[in-house]
């Protein structure tokens, strides 16, 4: 999708999370000089497979396994630092070099390990079935006006008087949520004391490097965490993550204007899945979502934790072309249908009325209420794993890929028919 008059490209999760954006992006990254992570934090769970070895990267982008290309993390990113530097030192030992080649916004929030025993008592009672990774504190402190940020280890008298008011308040927090533990002021000092000398000399304006690069004519991929339907704003509220994941959010989360941005690549599974709680309307019956999960390896990345499988939503996936404004699809794990003889695919719904929906409704009662209408697919039953351009796909395949791109109203770009590297067409 790079060209000349398309230096900035974004890739976004079209669906619920782990589409394959990880693989996509270490694809494109071999054309890009800078590669830009956004928004999210140590939630996601990016897969890179490069066959002899792979990696599950969470907050370092997914550029960072071709060695010309350099990494931003973005100021819309709510950084674990503890995390950072233990993913970097497990990259490290891969064979991979980070130093020089890694930077961080200093205008980046920090999750600290209260934002973390937040998150996890706050799951008592609202049962999202978030990651535990303290996102959605971190970003509470943010848009409250009082987090702290990369910048502020700068002083440490004032990131010590920040994280006073913090840790009171956490602590207030837990008392009401009728939690015992309580958190240590001391102990965020020390960490913060620790972690300054390490992250400093990595922070730095990374928007004015984003911007500045593409005055220069380089390539910049912008990498997107979650997926649409998991935006605070256009996701299934509240069954969401804290921050806006769908394209809009990576120009404030990169530091640049809409503009500047020349395509928006929307990552999709040829099925759907979701981890969590929250409505899922195609969601498959116990034996094909078993089928689903053992031949995708359908396991939360970052948690473990099983993933809820089903099939290709038309609906979620229009939905989402709209509010990313996405000028490509690129469907993942194509090859896990090879055995199907045939293929629901879900075309639109029908709401409790009886009546079809116009558009994604608004809230989880009425989603989980909605019936999906299925059009069956023939299935290929071939291996399609060894297919490099889509003559090598079965006409069954072909046409199942037809109709996606025809429900979902934008055109394919890329088909992704295995975890390695190599195994993707480029349309
Ligand atoms: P992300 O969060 O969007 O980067 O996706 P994850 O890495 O969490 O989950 C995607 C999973 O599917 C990973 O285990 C990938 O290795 C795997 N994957 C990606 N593309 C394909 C594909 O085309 N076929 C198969 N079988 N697996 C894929
Ligand atoms: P990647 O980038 C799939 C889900 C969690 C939970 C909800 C809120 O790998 O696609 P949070 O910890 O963010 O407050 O949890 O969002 N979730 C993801 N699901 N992939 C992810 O990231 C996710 N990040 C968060 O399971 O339902
Ligand atoms: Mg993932």
């Amino acid at each position: 999708m790079f060209d000349p008059k398309h230096t900035c490209l974004v890739v976004v999760g079209a669906q619920w999370g782990d589409e394959g954006k990880g693989k996509l992006v270490d694809v494109l990254a071999e054309r890009a000089d800078h590669v830009v992570r956004y928004q999210g934090g140590a939630n996601a769970g990016h897969t890179v497979d490069l066959g002899a070895t792979s990696f599950v990267l969470h907050q370092i982008p997914s550029g960072i396994l071709h060695e010309r290309t350099t990494c931003l993390i973005g100021n819309g990113v709510v950084l674990d630092p503890e995390q950072l530097f233990a993913e970097i030192d497990e990259v490290k030992a891969k064979g991979v070099k980070v130093d020089g080649r890694l930077f961080i916004s200093d205008r980046a929030h920090l999750v600290l390990p209260y934002h973390k025993l937040l998150d996890r008592a706050a799951e008592a009672s609202q049962q999202i079935g978030t990651t535990g990774r303290g996102i959605g504190p971190t970003y509470e402190a943010k848009t409250g006006r009082r987090g702290l940020r990369v910048a502020d280890l700068r002083d440490l008298s004032r990131a010590r008087a920040l994280l006073t008011e913090a840790v009171a308040r956490a602590n207030q927090t837990l008392e009401l949520l009728g939690v015992a533990d309580r958190v240590s002021l001391d102990e965020h000092v020390k960490l913060l004391e620790r972690l300054a000398p390490k992250l400093l000399p990595v922070a730095t304006d990374t928007g004015r490097i984003v911007f500045r690069a593409l005055k220069e004519g380089k390539r910049v991929l912008l990498e997107g965490a979650q997926g649409a339907l998991l935006d605070v704003d256009h996701g299934t509220y509240p069954f969401v993550t804290s921050s806006n994941t769908t394209a809009g959010g990576a120009c404030t989360g990169a530091g640049i204007g809409p503009t500047y941005i020349d395509g928006v690549l929307g990552v999709v599974k040829a099925y759907t899945t979701r981890v969590g709680n929250g409505p899922l309307p195609t969601e498959a019956d116990t034996e094909n979502e078993e089928r689903l999960r053992k031949l995708g390896h359908e396991f939360g990345a970052t948690t473990g934790r099983p993933r809820r499988c089903g099939w290709f939503d038309a609906m979620v996936v229009r939905y989402s072309v709209r509010v990313n404004g996405l000028t490509g699809l690129a469907v993942t794990k194509l090859d896990v249908l090879d055995t199907f003889a045939e293929i629901p695919v879900g075309v639109s719904y029908t709401g409790a009325d009886g009546k079809p929906c116009e558009g994604m409704p608004a809230d989880v009662e009425t989603l989980g209420q909605v019936k999906p209408v299925y059009e069956r697919l023939p299935g290929w039953q071939k291996d399609t794993s060894a297919a490099r351009k889509l003559a090598d796909l079965p006409p069954a395949a072909r046409a199942y890929l037809d109709r996606l791109q025809d429900l979902s109203e934008a055109p394919i770009r890329y088909v992704s028919v295995g975890t390695r590297r190599d195994q993707i067409i480029e349309v």
